[in-house]
């Protein structure tokens, strides 16, 4: 059978392999490649044991492969045979140079839009679908018309907004999806080849354009405000830890103004993942190239609360527990950065894990989907550290708990077991507050939760 259209996708990562896997599954009349140049990676895209864990991807990901969905490391012959690319290779923040430590580092994506260039003899639309600064797609198209090629490309923004721990979720239910053009007449054909698409399962309304500036900033300002509502809220959970005000009362009261809304207003140890400070920083830079020092400042103390509220939680944890933790061995519950993923990018539990190491804390680590990734990160880093699936087995014998991801199975266990195997002084501390304070204390520990008064018994 022919396929009435070809889709390649440049980059199998956290987007590229969930969001075209989507696409192939609802729209089986399409024909969708996804390569990447990490052979490992696009190996364990073909095996049973994918590369990412995110819930329900594994059924929609077999039931589409082999049959309109295909895995490969061929780039080239993929680019040469399609007629729409997307493009979601990483796009992490820079380590040298010019703007280090907050700029994109463009390299990957560079490298692709060259190579498009050289493998194309034929009309492409190029979709952006990473993270990129405004006017990327400027520079795309000056690397793709270089030489005055006479192949013709238009260049699309389609910003992803799916999260992790729910991608499946939405993607198949989007709240929105942008797809920014140019406003030329191939420009807007383009846009609606793209539209077609996604209204093979999408409802038309929900289906937003915009010029393509709009949409390539709209994805920076998005995780932006999402950034923004995490820190407003634990900025004041350290001030509700001063007054003996409830930072779950304080959320409560003022998500219930339907002006605010109750997302997002969960106190904890401070936001993580790959994109939340990525994406903040690249704005501040932009605000900063632009010469807007004041509103550069403003996004980059959302940063700033961020590492404050990773820092004191290790504070208190450290006053907590007298002032030292040399010897003493702390259990972190979790690695991932939230729950539902294996992902451990940016994961608060990584500063909390260095620093609990400096202190000379031992540390035994737990985590449901997370403990290749734990090991990973802390590989190289002094200090004593075990991994452990088991939370029972990994708490035995510990002075703490550290609860570092929201994983509902930490809810379920039976503390009064838990008590009864750790040393005493028992202490637990809910970098996420799920679970149930009050009935931790009666079982005997010392609980410390996020923006509430702690519950002691010295
Ligand atoms: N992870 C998220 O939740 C999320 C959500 C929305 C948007 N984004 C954005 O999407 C983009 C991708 O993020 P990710 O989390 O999927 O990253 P990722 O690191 O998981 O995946 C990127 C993939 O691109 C591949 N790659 C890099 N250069 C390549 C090249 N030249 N040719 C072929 N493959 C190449 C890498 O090997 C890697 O497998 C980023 O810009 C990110 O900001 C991420």
């Amino acid at each position: 059978m022919g396929f009435e259209k070809k889709i390649l996708c440049i980059g199998a990562g956290y987007v590229g392999g969930p969001t075209m896997a989507m696409i192939a599954h609802k729209c089986p009349q399409y024909r969708v490649t996804i390569v990447d140049i990490n052979p490992d990676r696009i190996a364990q895209w073909n095996s049973d044991n994918l590369p990412i864990y995110e819930p329900g991807l594994d059924k929609v990901v077999k039931e589409a492969r082999g049959k309109n969905l295909f895995f490969s490391t061929e780039i080239e012959k993929g680019i040469r045979e399609s007629e729409i690319i997307f493009v979601s290779v990483n796009t992490p923040t820079k380590t040298f140079g010019a703007g280090a430590g907050m700029a994109a580092d463009l390299q990957y994506w560079d490298k692709t839009a060259r190579q498009i260039r050289e493998h194309s003899a034929s009309h492409k639309i190029i979709v952006e679908k990473s993270t990129l600064p405004v006017k990327t797609a400027q520079a795309m198209e000056r690397i793709l018309t270089i030489n005055d090629n006479a192949v013709r490309f238009d260049v699309l923004s389609n910003p992803e907004f799916l999260a992790e721990g729910t991608a499946i979720k939405d993607l198949e239910d989007p709240d929105r999806v942008l797809i920014g053009s140019r406003e030329t007449p191939s420009g807007l054909k383009a846009r609606n080849e793209l539209v077609e698409i996604y209204a093979n399962w999408i409802p038309r309304e929900r289906i937003i354009t915009s010029n393509i500036w709009s949409s390539e900033l709209s994805k920076l300002v998005a995780n932006a405000f999402l950034a923004q509502r995490i820190s407003s809220i634990n900025s004041i959970s350290a001030l509700c830890e001063k007054t003996d005000a409830e930072i779950t009362e304080v959320a409560r009261a003022v998500g219930m103004d339907r002006r605010v809304g109750d997302k997002f207003l969960n106190a904890s140890i401070g936001f993580g993942g790959s994109c939340f400070k990525k994406d903040i920083l690249n704005l501040v830079y932009l605000c900063r190239y632009y010469d807007l020092k004041e509103v550069a400042q403003y996004w980059e103390g959302v940063v700033k609360i961020n590492e404050y509220q990773k820092e004191r939680f290790v504070l208190n944890m450290l006053n907590a527990m007298f002032n030292t933790l040399a010897g003493k061995r702390v259990c972190l519950f979790g690695f991932a950065f939230k729950a539902n993923t294996g992902d451990t990018r940016e994961s608060p539990a990584i500063f909390v894990a260095k620093r609990l190491l400096e202190e000379k804390a031992e540390l035994v680590i737990t985590d449901p989907q997370a403990l290749d990734n734990a090991m990973r990160d802390l590989e190289g880093v002094d200090g004593k550290v075990s991994f452990n699936e088991e939370p029972y087995v990994a708490v035995d014998g510990c002075d703490a708990v550290a609860v570092m991801t929201e994983w509902d199975v930490y809810t379920g266990l039976d503390f009064e077991r838990i008590y009864r195997s750790m040393a005493k002084p028992a202490f637990i501390f809910d970098g996420r507050n799920i679970l149930d304070h009050k009935g931790l204390y009666e079982i005997g520990f010392n609980v410390f939760p996020i923006g509430k008064p702690a519950l002691t018994h010295f």
